[in-house]
This record gives C-alpha cells, sequence and structure tokens, in this order.
C-alpha cells in the first residue's frame, strides 16, 4: 500500500522521538512491501521561531491532504512568556480543532515485564488495561470567551458543548467498550457543573442503544483516586476534554513511565494525529535520553487506525514487548542500570527486532 504521513516534530524532545517512530514505520514499509512517504512540517515553538506562528497554513494543509499524521511534542520555556496566540500549544490546538479530531485515544497497558517500574505497588497495578476516551475538541479547551478583564483582575474559561459534540465521543465511548471489555464509566462533575448533567443525560439515552455495555457514571476526583488505588477496576473511561488531559498523565503511572503512553486523535473518516501523551520535557531535550515508545506506540496506533494494517501493528507491538521483555528500558524506567539505554539504541533495539522476527517467521 501506498501512503502520505506528515511528521510534525515539534520542540524539546519531539523532533528525537519522531525521528525514532518515522524509522520503526520506514522499516514496517519495507519489511511488508508499502510505500510510506513522509513529509516534515512545522509546530509549535518551531513554526512561531520560522514562521512567526505555531500552525503555519502550509502545515495544515499538508496535514489535511495526508493519510496520517504523527507528532512529537509542543511547547518549552522559550515561548513561556509569549501572548495566547503565539504559544507552540495553540498551534496543536489549533491542529487538533482544524482537522476535527474529536476522539481522544489513550490506551494504558501495564506490561508484565514492567510491573516494578511502576511506584505503585505491583499487586495494584497488575493486570491494568483501559482506556480513556478523551474529547479532544470542545470543552472547556475551547469554549469564549476566554481571556483577562479589567486590567487582569477578572479571568473567565468556558466550559462550552454542544448536544452533538457530546454525542458523539459519548457513541465513541460506546464503541470503545463494545470492542472491548463492555464496561464504560462516564467520568464527569454533575454534582457541580451543568455540562456534565447534559453530559449525564446523554450517556444514559445512549446507554439503550447498548444494553450489553455496563456503564457507570462517576465523579472525576474519586476517579482520580480510583485510577490509582483500583485501576483494574476500569474498562472504558469517556470523558471532558481537561479531566481526560489529567486523568491521562495520572494514569500513566501505571505503567510506570509517561514516556510510554501513546494516543490517537481521530475523527469520522480514516484520517488521524498520532502522538505521545508526553510533552516536550525540556528538561531532558537534545540528550539522546528521551524513551521512544510513547512515539512508537503511536506509529502502532497510527498503522491500526489510519492505515487498517493490523498485522504491520501487532509486529511493532510484539518487538516492543520483546525488548522490554528483555530487560531494556530509558533511563525514566526502573530498569537494571546496566540494562539503560538511549532513545538510538533503543529505536534500534526495536528495529532488530522486528527485522528478526520476520526473518523468523
Ligand atoms: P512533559 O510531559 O514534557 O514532562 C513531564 C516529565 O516527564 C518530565 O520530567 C520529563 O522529563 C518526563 N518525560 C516526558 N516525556 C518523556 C519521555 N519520552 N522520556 C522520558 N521522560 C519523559 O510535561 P511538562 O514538563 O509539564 O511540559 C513541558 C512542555 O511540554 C510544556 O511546554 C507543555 O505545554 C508541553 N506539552 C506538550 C504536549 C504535546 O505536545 N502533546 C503534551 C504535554 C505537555
Ligand atoms: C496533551 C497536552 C496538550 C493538551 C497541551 C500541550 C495543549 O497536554 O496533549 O495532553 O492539554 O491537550
Ligand atoms: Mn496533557
Amino acid at each position: 500500500m501506498q501512503k502520505k504521513i506528515v511528521l510534525l516534530p515539534g520542540d524539546g524532545i519531539g523532533p528525537a522521538v519522531t525521528e525514532a517512530a518515522a524509522s520503526v514505520l520506514q522499516q514496517v514499509a519495507d519489511i511488508f512491501s508499502h510505500t510510506f512517504t513522509f513529509q516534515e512540517k512545522q509546530i509549535g515553538g518551531a513554526a512561531i521561531d520560522t514562521f512567526g506562528e505555531p500552525l503555519p497554513a502550509d502545515t495544515l494543509q499538508a496535514c489535511k491532504e495526508a493519510d496520517a499524521i504523527l507528532l512529537g511534542a509542543v511547547g518549552g520555556p522559550e515561548w513561556d512568556r509569549q501572548p495566547p496566540h503565539l504559544r507552540p500549544e495553540k498551534g496543536l490546538l489549533q491542529l487538533r480543532k482544524g482537522l476535527g479530531l474529536f476522539a481522544n485515544l489513550r490506551p494504558v497497558k501495564t506490561f508484565p515485564s514492567l510491573l516494578s517500574s511502576s511506584p505503585l505497588k505491583q499487586e495494584i497495578v497488575a493486570g491494568s488495561d483501559l482506556l480513556i476516551v478523551r474529547e479532544l475538541t470542545g470543552g472547556l479547551y475551547f469554549g469564549t470567551p476566554s481571556e483577562r478583564r479589567d486590567e487582569g483582575q477578572t479571568v473567565v474559561d468556558t466550559l462550552h458543548y454542544e448536544r452533538n459534540e457530546i454525542e458523539r465521543i459519548v457513541e465513541t465511548g460506546f464503541q470503545s467498550a463494545m470492542l472491548r471489555n463492555k464496561r464504560l464509566a462516564s467520568v464527569d462533575k454533575a454534582n457541580v457543573l451543568e455540562s456534565s448533567k447534559l453530559w449525564r443525560e446523554i450517556v444514559d439515552e445512549k446507554r439503550k442503544d447498548y444494553p450489553e455495555v455496563a456503564v457507570e457514571h462517576m465523579l472525576v476526583d474519586s476517579t482520580a483516586m480510583k485510577l490509582i488505588t483500583n485501576p483494574t477496576y476500569f474498562d472504558v473511561i469517556v470523558t471532558e476534554n481537561l479531566f481526560g488531559d489529567i486523568l491521562s498523565d495520572e494514569a500513566s503511572v501505571l505503567t510506570g513511565s509517561l514516556g510510554l503512553l501513546p494516543s490517537a486523535s481521530l475523527r469520522a473518516d480514516a484520517l488521524g494525529l498520532y502522538e505521545p501523551v508526553h510533552g516536550s520535557a525540556p528538561d531532558i531535550a537534545g540528550k539522546d535520553i528521551a524513551n521512544p515508545l510513547g512515539a512508537i506506540l503511536s506509529a502502532v496506533m497510527l498503522l491500526r487506525y489510519s492505515f487498517g494494517m493490523e498485522k504491520e501493528a501487532d509486529a511493532v507491538e510484539a518487538a516492543v514487548n520483546e525488548v522490554l521483555q528483555s530487560g531494556f528500558g530509558t533511563q525514566d524506567m526502573q530498569v537494571k542500570p546496566e540494562s539503560i539505554v538511549g532513545t538510538e539504541k533503543m529505536t534500534s533495539l526495536v528495529i532488530e527486532q522486528l527485522m528478526t522476527a520476520k526473518v523468523s517467521s
């Protein structure tokens, strides 16, 4: 198959992890006789520095014409004092919104070989396997007004949803649950927020179409607690944009490192944006120590969701598992000191494993 992939490296460790994931995708193309063309575009701080804006029109256009997009991360202290429209993060938000990528899937699964990596007790994290379905183009991130008034004395952020925006993400939640263990936790703050009350009504309407799915309404504060005291309780969580952002970083501790978590941002057709859940990690940028596995596992999601390449996706996932099973890890994971490798080495271990598996199959 022939596919066009746009690469958006971004800032900090973004370029290093994007390069890692792209080289794994190139290897997949070689092994499985596909042609992937890669086109690199600017976003975030890198785009601000070169073009004076975080999402140049040319980048958005290239993304619209692509079959899939792979992004590293955006942001960094250099741009933290910029006005809101000139922040790197704004570029990412505009990209998600501009492409209509309303459904952000963030799977969190513990790797058996990494149980001791988590700061939580092994008996608590063992067997955790959940999916956070985060609404991505509405809610508190995009409601207007969002501004300072009265010379900064008053600030406003608005949590705004249209009924159809909630309906489509709730639908994604139910569909995801049907493909997994048929348990859906709809997470909100309905004891306080009007938007959450409508969210609950919609979930209660939709559950009639999915009688096999066990649905539970949960409040976000106690969900945050339960995620780390009893993570195996969860199968699919569907929730508002900001709640999903926070819960997914929290859930990353189950796997042992934020650097391991992938994500897919999807809409109704096959186009998707794939990016690790972590940020640009300025504290470790440029040192060849960033964990590339969150980005590589995002490429696995890309193969699966945008290209329908199941066996290719399985092969990369198996290669990652094999490398982890051998005890290797990056510095953010709790592995033996002699098994700590850098970004490039970790990537080449995954690629070697992919090639070995191909030869022996
Ligand atoms: P972060 O995710 O960048 O880093 C949090 C901690 O995790 C840091 O200690 C970092 O070193 C570590 N870490 C993150 N990814 C890692 C990896 N792959 N390997 C090893 N360690 C890793 O979050 P932050 O420090 O709060 O934010 C830094 C910048 O990133 C900010 O500008 C923020 O806005 C931006 N950000 C961007 C995205 C994105 O582009 N999707 C996501 C989150 C944060
Ligand atoms: C994420 C990030 C982004 C978000 C920021 C960088 C805008 O934290 O992808 O999780 O909040 O969505
Ligand atoms: Mn986040």
